[in-house]
């Protein structure tokens, strides 16, 4: 949550490329936006209410500078407003600081400092780390003063610190990312790698409670707990900046619908061993536990079928926010298994932390390689999706329901045999995502642009899914969704049905699609819009979607239609469907 960005080295127009990396980091935060750059002994600012993406060169006449850093906001302290975007500033405005993340004793830090005469501008906690260091500063370096504000603070912080008359970054971090880009005599630094991916592949990444101090020679880091210089090695990150692109697509979200033509195959290339050595964890342990959030969350409810079913394993599920009601089971031979597109996302690492303090192993299922969940777990899948920068999950939904799937099949010795299906279901879903697919698709959503709520129903995996397309529905289209077992709807929802409400039922070809079946004619019978997405047509079926028959794999061709039906139903009623309102993709606070 939250973008941030800055640049130092020999180019003079900083405040413009930090603007430039901010615009890629966007889908973080999009509330607001602002930028402070360094130049003539002062501080020159920018800050502006609305998306980044609006902004033109020369909106603001920046003078010449090449220290600039930058922040595009996600609100949680203060409304959106001028005063609350970031940078913050001291009183005379020669320091600057933006931050990602939440000081949660901020209001005794700003009593305080109000008692001893600063005065506040803003109702953010960002505000009150700047003005703390501003009070140390009186009495000691800007390097000690930042440490000691460090050492005061609670709660998940990145910071970045410019003064109007040092050339310097000074970044730390605890809970927050913060990775520096080292270029050819130039630094980069971002809260995600593909802000500065065209200039530098070459990065570090700053761990919790570590500070780097930037100048023009060089990026040192320090361990704030010890006080003592650290030494990095340089990591390469192998994506290439074209994929963070949206190359001839209107927006990403469509462009990363179409890319799981190739994502599961390429989820798939993992190393046998590593897959036999995972699935004996997985069997060996006393008691797993599936965590994550948002739609990586609807995937692990997805897999706990899987095992059941394909891995004959029982595995426990709770999202990352719920695990800490829940983590009194967990013992020193318990195992986790972590999902996440970022790796960054606070209550799944707030989980992992809480797994790891009772001596439980960790596995990461993730597509950020690198990420804080990458380097903290005992064991890492990559899914190797790519950048996927629409706020809306799908290409790493599906690349992580391919790998848990594999997993399942390990479990029961039958590695070889999930390979197969999921590279049939590769080639299944390269034929289905034809433009003839996506019309069909989007005639639906013509027919159904205007209702006000839409229920989707599965059951076994598909239940899960129906949870999915329930988040993805109502973040892109802000149409109500909600997704049910389809055997529960008897039992309440089914209240909720008038005429025409459409209901989407979401069908494998084996012994549950007859119940659903029958689900579907309860809802017809009471005037529902039957939508079915199955292999097979039915009378019941007011508009059907053809899904191919994937077997074991049914729950990753059926959420497909789902990705696009959302993402035409958001044209249609004029969002954006790359930064729905409200929302950001990488959710790093609690
Ligand atoms: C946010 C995003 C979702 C994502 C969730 C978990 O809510 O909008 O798309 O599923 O975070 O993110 P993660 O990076 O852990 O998968």
């Amino acid at each position: 949550m939250c973008g941030i960005f800055a640049y130092l080295g020999p180019k003079t127009n900083a405040p413009e490329l930090v603007i430039e990396g901010l615009k890629k980091l966007e889908y973080r935060g999009y509330d607001s936006w602002g930028v402070a750059a360094q130049a003539n002994n002062r501080i020159d600012s920018c800050k502006k209410v609305g998306k980044i993406s609006a902004y033109q060169v020369g909106d603001h006449n920046f003078a010449a500078s090449s220290l600039a850093i930058g922040h595009s906001r996600w609100a949680t302290h203060g409304g959106v407003t001028e005063a609350n975007a970031h940078p913050h500033f001291n009183a005379d405005h020669s320091l600057a600081l933006v931050h990602n993340g939440i000081i949660e004793n901020y209001a005794e830090i700003r009593a305080d400092l109000e008692s001893k005469g600063h005065k506040f501008v803003s109702q953010t906690d960002t505000e009150s780390i700047v003005h703390l260091i501003d009070f140390h500063l009186k009495s000691m370096s800007l390097e000690e003063a930042v440490k000691k504000a460090m050492s005061e603070m609670h709660g998940r912080y990145a910071i970045l610190l410019i003064k109007a008359d040092e050339q310097k970054i000074i970044a730390a971090r605890r809970g927050s990312p913060l990775i520096i880009g080292i270029g050819q005599g130039e630094f980069f630094v971002g809260s995600d790698i593909p802000a500065f991916l065209e200039y530098t592949n070459q990065v570090n990444y700053l761990d919790d409670d570590q500070m780097v101090i930037i100048d023009q020679e060089k990026a040192q880091f320090y361990d704030l707990k010890t006080n003592s210089p650290i030494e990095k090695r340089l990591i390469t990150i192998e994506w290439q900046a074209s994929q963070a692109e949206k190359g001839d697509y209107p927006h990403f979200m469509i462009k990363e619908i179409m890319e799981q033509k190739e994502t599961i195959r390429r989820a798939l290339e993992q190393d046998d061993q590593e897959i036999q050595k995972i699935a004996e964890a997985i069997k060996g342990a006393f008691g797993t536990y599936l965590v994550g959030c948002g739609t990586a969350g609807k995937v692990c409810l997805a897999a706990t079928y899987q095992f059941s079913h394909i891995g004959h394993r029982h595995v426990n599920f709770a999202v990352g926010s719920e695990f800490s009601s829940l983590q009194d089971f967990i013992k020193d031979r318990s195992l986790m298994i972590a999902v996440s597109q970022s790796g960054e996302t606070a209550d799944t690492l707030e989980a992992i932390h809480a797994a790891k303090s009772k001596g439980a192993k960790v596995l990461s299922i993730i597509n950020v390689k690198g990420s804080t969940m990458d380097r903290e777990s005992d064991f890492a899948l990559h899914i190797k999706a790519g950048p996927e920068k629409a706020v809306a999950s799908t290409k790493a939904t599906t690349a992580q329901m391919a790998v848990l799937t594999l997993l399942a099949y390990a479990c029961a010795g039958r590695l070889e045999a999930g390979k197969k299906l999921l590279l049939d279901t590769q080639s299944q879903i390269n034929d289905m995502l034809n433009p003839r697919y996506e019309d069909h698709i989007r005639t639906l959503a013509d027919q159904i642009a205007k209702v006000e709520s839409m229920y989707i129903i599965g059951k076994g995996v598909n239940y899960a899914i129906a949870l999915e397309s329930a988040i993805k529905l109502q973040e892109i289209s802000y149409i109500h969704a909600e997704g049910f077992a389809s055997g529960e709807l008897k039992h309440g929802p089914i209240a909720l049905i008038s005429q025409s409400t459409p209901v989407i039922a979401l069908i494998s070809n084996d012994q549950s699609r007859k119940d659903v079946l029958n689900n579907c004619q309860e809802v017809k019978a009471r005037g529902a819009y039957v939508i079915g997405i199955a292999p097979e047509n039915d009378a019941v079926f007011d508009f059907w979607i053809k899904v191919p028959d994937a077997g074991e794999a049914q729950g990753i061709v059926n959420i497909i239609p789902i990705q696009l039906l959302a993402y035409h139903l958001g044209l249609l009623r004029k969002n954006d469907p790359d930064m729905p309102r409200n929302l950001a993709k990488s959710v790093t606070v609690k």
